[in-house]
């Protein structure tokens, strides 16, 4: 139950601009909405509450939208609100190219603007497949109207051929690096993805879905613990429901964005990714989300929470288990409530309660899944940031989730100047490298990839693969997917591409990874490396025209969110008038 109070009033609703309206505005907007088959009693006098959907025909992770819509519904009609269904960008990871990222903000564009234009006075967001959690919530907390977040869920956990566990992403890159070393035949590696994705919902590892879909739950922007839910679960669909019931009171409450997600509400997102081993792309989607409320919030805020928090959560790609795994242990609630002096429990959520309130009475109920502080995964934060002359304003790298011997390690760089450059020689069996190498991908940055792809676990060298080698240090501008693993080391700030140190490392020179010390250094003495910057220049810009030449003007760096700098930005935005209309 809610412990906020009513605040608004019929005639305080935005809808009122529109329905309310004297005179024909208002009388065309009520004989079109009749044109739909709906009656006065329908919609006059209620809030209209949007559902901005994700779903499409390529997005294999929300394919149970459909339904959910119609829980979601079935909750705002209880309740005394008006539901209207808008679909919006769906940005299915597996199949939008050339990087997801580029289009995070294009849905972000969409959802404010979708939200702005029309007449809501408060939305569900339905989003999971990765990029959608931020995409939505960047946009929602631009226009600032009450919304609740309805995550996708994950899939069920991958079965084959005996085998149980198989997690998405991380179960099948090992697949592919044994096919490749020639452990296995492309029949049995295809049928072992086919083993992987078996239901609706998202990735089932801790990866980038899982990771923000949780990271939404602790920001307070969904219902409690509902972002733990597998897809499929007969509870998702309560859950869904519940989150149409509680927007129509979240509009009177004129419960907002601004007023839930604050910087302490951040920063406690920061020490549960932490404690999850999060995703490293959460450290772009997390900043950009913050910079979008005018909050505070940058690398320095992880490095604090990673030497604090401990990973508790025992999923893969850093520990074992699965998403279902972590649902029936107790899900996020219980693994907040074991770092819970890690967090401000003071911070609200969409119920209008607190986080404290929350997780009070949460439960562990597989304690090797979700691990006490006692008995850790891993002693410190998954994820630690990176600097040093090779990456001056940062790097991420998921500690959790690499070689424990190639934390500390110098060696020589065999350097790709893009992907195309990497795809064509990585296999090459002259290719000078060895398992102590550090393979170096340049151009796969924000502008220079563009959109940095997830590109940043680079392909072991298939001599090596063949030698029995799976980890190397790799080190690029690029992103990695949640799901993946090993010692790289992404995001490196600046990219090469805006002339960033990475730009000018060359075959054979020396780089030292310290990930103890958080530090990554190219070993080349100034006055040499001044020569070659002297000597670089930029690559020509991708786009001549459209929205990927306005994405590559306007993108910001990954330190900074990679949000485009004119939506990042403070300034009014005026509501439109609709009444006038
Ligand atoms: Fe959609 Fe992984 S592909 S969440």
């Amino acid at each position: 139950m809610s412990q906020n109070s009513r605040t608004m009033t019929l005639a305080d609703l935005r809808s009122q601009r529109w329905f309310g309206a004297e005179g024909q505005p208002g009388n065309h907007k009520s004989y079109r909405t009749k044109q739909m088959g709906y009656t006065s009693e329908d919609f006059q006098g209620k809030p209209v509450v949007g559902i901005i959907n994700t779903w499409s025909d390529l997005n294999s992770c929300h394919t149970h939208f459909p339904q959910r819509v119609e829980e979601v519904k079935r909750g705002i009609w209880q309740a005394g609100g008006f539901p209207v269904e808008l679909p919006a960008l769906s940005v299915g990871e597996t199949y939008v190219r050339p990087s997801t990222l580029i289009y995070r903000n294009l849905l972000a564009m969409e959802t404010e603007e979708i939200l702005r234009s029309h007449p809501l006075d408060g939305a569900v967001l339905m989003g999971g497949c990765d990029k959608t959690t931020p995409g939505l919530l960047m946009g929602a907390a631009s226009m600032d109207i009450p919304v609740i977040y309805v995550p996708a869920g994950s899939m069920l956990s991958g079965h084959f051929r005996g085998q149980r566990n198989l997690g998405t992403g991380s179960s099948t890159w090992k697949a592919l690096a044994d096919f490749r070393a020639g452990k296995s035949d492309e029949q049995t590696w295809r049928a072992f993805g086919e083993g992987t994705a078996r239901s609706p919902g998202t990735c089932n590892t801790m990866g980038t879905a899982s990771t923000m879909t949780a990271l939404a739950d602790v920001l307070g922007m969904t219902l409690p613990g509902a972002s733990s839910i597998p897809a499929v679960d007969s509870t998702h669909s309560q859950m869904a429901s519940n989150a149409g019931r509680r927007i129509v009171e979240m509009v009177w409450e004129d419960l907002k964005p601004s007023r839930i997600m604050t910087r302490s509400s951040f920063l406690n997102a920061v020490a549960a990714d932490m404690a999850l081993s999060g995703s490293t792309n959460s450290l772009i989607h997390l900043i950009a989300m913050a910079r979008r409320l005018d909050l505070e919030l940058d690398l320095n805020d992880f490095a604090a929470a990673s030497g604090k928090v401990p990973v508790l959560c025992n999923l893969q790609p850093s520990g074992q288990y699965l998403m279902e795994d972590f649902y029936y242990a107790g899900g996020l609630r219980a693994l907040l409530r074991n770092i819970d002096q890690h967090l401000d429990l003071s911070c609200r959520n969409v119920t209008g309660g607190t986080l404290g309130e929350a997780i009070v009475d949460a439960e562990t109920y597989e304690d090797d899944v979700i691990r006490p502080v006692s008995n850790p995964v891993y002693p410190s934060g998954g994820l630690v940031v990176i600097r040093g002359n090779l990456a001056p304003r940062g790097a991420v790298l998921k500690r959790a989730a690499a070689h424990a011997d190639l934390l500390q390690h110098t060696g020589p760089a065999v350097v790709f100047v893009n992907f195309k450059d990497m795809l064509a020689r990585i296999d090459d069996p002259d290719l000078e490298v060895t398992k102590d190498s550090v393979l170096v991908l340049q151009d796969a940055g924000p502008v220079g990839a563009p959109g940095m792809p997830e590109w940043g676990m680079l392909p072991i060298p298939k001599k090596l693969l063949e030698q029995g080698v799976r980890d190397m240090v790799r080190i690029s501008d690029a992103r990695m997917s949640g799901t993946s693993y090993g010692t790289c080391v992404l995001h490196v700030c600046p990219e090469s591409r805006v002339g960033g140190p990475l730009a000018l490392v060359q075959n054979g020179d020396l780089i030292r990874l310290d990930a103890t010390n958080s530090t990554l250094d190219l070993l080349v003495p100034e006055d040499e490396l001044s020569r070659r910057r002297a000597l670089w220049t930029p690559p020509p810009p991708h786009y001549g025209r459209g929205y990927g030449a306005l994405f590559s003007e306007h993108v910001l760096q990954a330190d900074d969110g990679c949000d485009l700098d004119f939506l990042a930005r403070t300034g009014n935005t005026p509501d439109p008038e609709a009444r006038f209309s």
